[in-house]
């Protein structure tokens, strides 16, 4: 068999502990179901205004949490000087805007090579394995390689906000192909979810896929009638 990675992405467990303010659901315990269930590696995105995330996440994943890191950061300083604190396994550099709901594109690497060749360089030294979240597209794939990078991750959401368009599935293989001959490792992430997720997984080149949005979704589904079983019974036994 060629193995795939499977990066399990802990974000939303966190925007729904801060919608409370307090420490549940907690980040870390998902990550230990993670590696309970089958994740290589845990992913996590400190954003500069810590919607999800927080500075002490990242913290307790280094240090109680036994699989690798894969930060996802802004090309800014100060998530570099954060990722040289924890020394991550992987730094997944992501294009960040503050209004964005999420990350809605790929990173410019064409546009901001220099920029991006300081700061591969520091995360180089530091021991991170450096990606950068990109498009499908020749130009960008082209621009990381000659960055020296080891590691791209495809932005998938075109093709999962097509729900599954043949031509949007093309362009995420061409695009692979395209790197792989570069030399690159090829990650894939965003808006994976049950329906389209095998169409990717098939691609013989994908070493490693990052999924998040979806799974903590589900979990929901698949784990809110044992939590109201679980209340029930507690409610239920004191009134025996
Ligand atoms: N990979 C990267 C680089 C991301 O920024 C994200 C989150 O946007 C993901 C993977 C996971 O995406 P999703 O939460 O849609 O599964």
């Amino acid at each position: 068999m060629n193995p795939i990675r499977l990066g399990v992405n802990i974000d939303h467990v966190a925007t729904l502990r801060n919608a409370r303010g307090g420490s549940f659901p907690d980040p870390i315990e998902a990550a230990k179901i993670a590696k309970e269930s089958g994740a290589d590696g845990i992913t996590a995105h400190l954003r500069e205004d810590r919607r999800h995330i927080h500075d002490d996440d990242i913290y307790r994943l280094v240090n109680e949490i036994d699989l690798p890191l894969n930060f996802e950061m802004a090309a800014t300083k100060e998530m570099l000087d954060i990722a040289s604190i924890y020394k991550p396994h992987a730094a997944c550099i992501v294009p960040e805007k503050r209004q964005e709901i999420t990350t809605e594109g790929g990173l410019d690497v064409v546009g901001q090579s220099d920029r991006l060749r300081r700061i591969y360089d520091e995360l180089a030294s530091i021991g991170s394995r450096v990606s950068l979240f990109i498009e499908a597209d020749e130009a960008q794939i082209t621009a990381a390689a000659e960055l020296g990078v080891p590691v791209i991750e495809i932005h998938a959401g075109a093709y999962a906000n097509s729900e599954n368009s043949p031509a949007e599935l093309e362009k995420i293989k061409t695009g692979i192909k395209l790197a792989t001959k570069m030399g690159l490792e090829c990650h894939v992430g965003h808006g994976l979810n049950y329906r389209n997720v095998e169409k990717v997984a098939e691609l013989r080149e994908v070493a490693e896929l990052n999924i998040g949005h979806f799974l903590i979704a589900e979990a929901l589904f698949s784990g809110l009638g044992n939590s109201i079983k679980r209340m029930r019974s507690l409610i239920d036994n004191v009134r025996v």
